[in-house]
């Protein structure tokens, strides 16, 4: 459903991504992993049509996508989690997540997205009138993936949803990014937690320098040496 060939960009002269293909189809949970530096945000804007493309293409459910404005591709249904959260921290959890209402037809839904999401995440339904800059980073993060949900995207882009989490929050946040997935979502999830990433992706992909590496099922990449012994955090069987 949404498919990258051959992208390159550039920060002026600087590349910072060369020659990326990736897709994710409908329904997958895909990761995208990669040490800092790597390039993965650049990818994430780049998707989000944040930074122009020198060269390749972008394509979603069918319709070239490369040139248009990110509001449209917003309006196509692409949610992005920005890394770092950024959240409108002088507003409450609710007020935050009715600014998630913000593509076409996302307003006539909302109190049912509000349900869904308060389902998900009963945290958010007991604190929905704190303001969002008090809470913990792992509840910001809920916050954040619930304000992405209530504009009932058709993708879920997470860029680095652990940034900054303690070891408990991060596998709660995990845990849902594939709870949200059982239920049918598309999610490239963008993370430097390979192994956590591993864990929950059906495929994945690894980015250093700007370059894909490597791409397969999590098994696989796991049972690749230079894979396991550069990323994993132990040395290779
Ligand atoms: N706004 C920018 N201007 C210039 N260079 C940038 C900018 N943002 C990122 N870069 C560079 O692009 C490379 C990839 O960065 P980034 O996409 O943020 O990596 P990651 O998210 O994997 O940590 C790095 O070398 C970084 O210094
Ligand atoms: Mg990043």
């Amino acid at each position: 459903m949404l498919r990258l060939e051959g992208v390159e960009i550039a920060y002026g002269d600087a590349p910072a991504l060369f020659d990326v293909s990736v897709h994710v189809d409908r329904g997958e949970l895909v990761a995208i992993v990669g040490p800092n530096g790597a390039g993965k945000t650049t990818l994430v804007n780049a998707i989000a049509r944040l930074l122009p493309f020198r060269k390749g293409s972008m394509h979603f459910q069918g319709t070239d996508v490369t040139k248009i404005s990110p509001q449209a591709m917003g309006a196509h249904g692409i949610a992005v989690i920005p890394e770092g959260r950024r959240l409108f921290t002088q507003m409450t959890v609710e007020e935050n997540l009715d600014m998630g209402c913000y593509r076409r037809n996302s307003r006539a839904f909302r109190d049912q997205s509000l349900a869904e999401v308060y389902a998900l995440f009963p945290i958010l339904r007991e604190r929905r009138h704190q303001i969002s800059g008090t809470m913990s980073g792992g509840q910001q993060q809920m916050v954040a993936i619930a304000r992405a949900l209530m504009s009932r995207p058709e993708v879920l882009l997470i860029d680095e949803p652990s940034l900054g989490l303690a070891p408990i929050m991060v596998s709660q946040v995990f845990e849902i990014i594939q709870k949200i997935h059982r239920g049918g979502m598309s999610i490239l999830l963008i993370e430097q937690n390979v192994n956590k990433s591993l864990d929950v992706a059906e495929r994945a992909y690894v980015l250093d320098c700007g370059r894909l590496i490597a791409e397969g099922a999590p098994s696989e990449l796991r049972s690749r040496p230079e894979i396991a012994g550069a990323y994993l955090g132990h040395a290779s069987p």
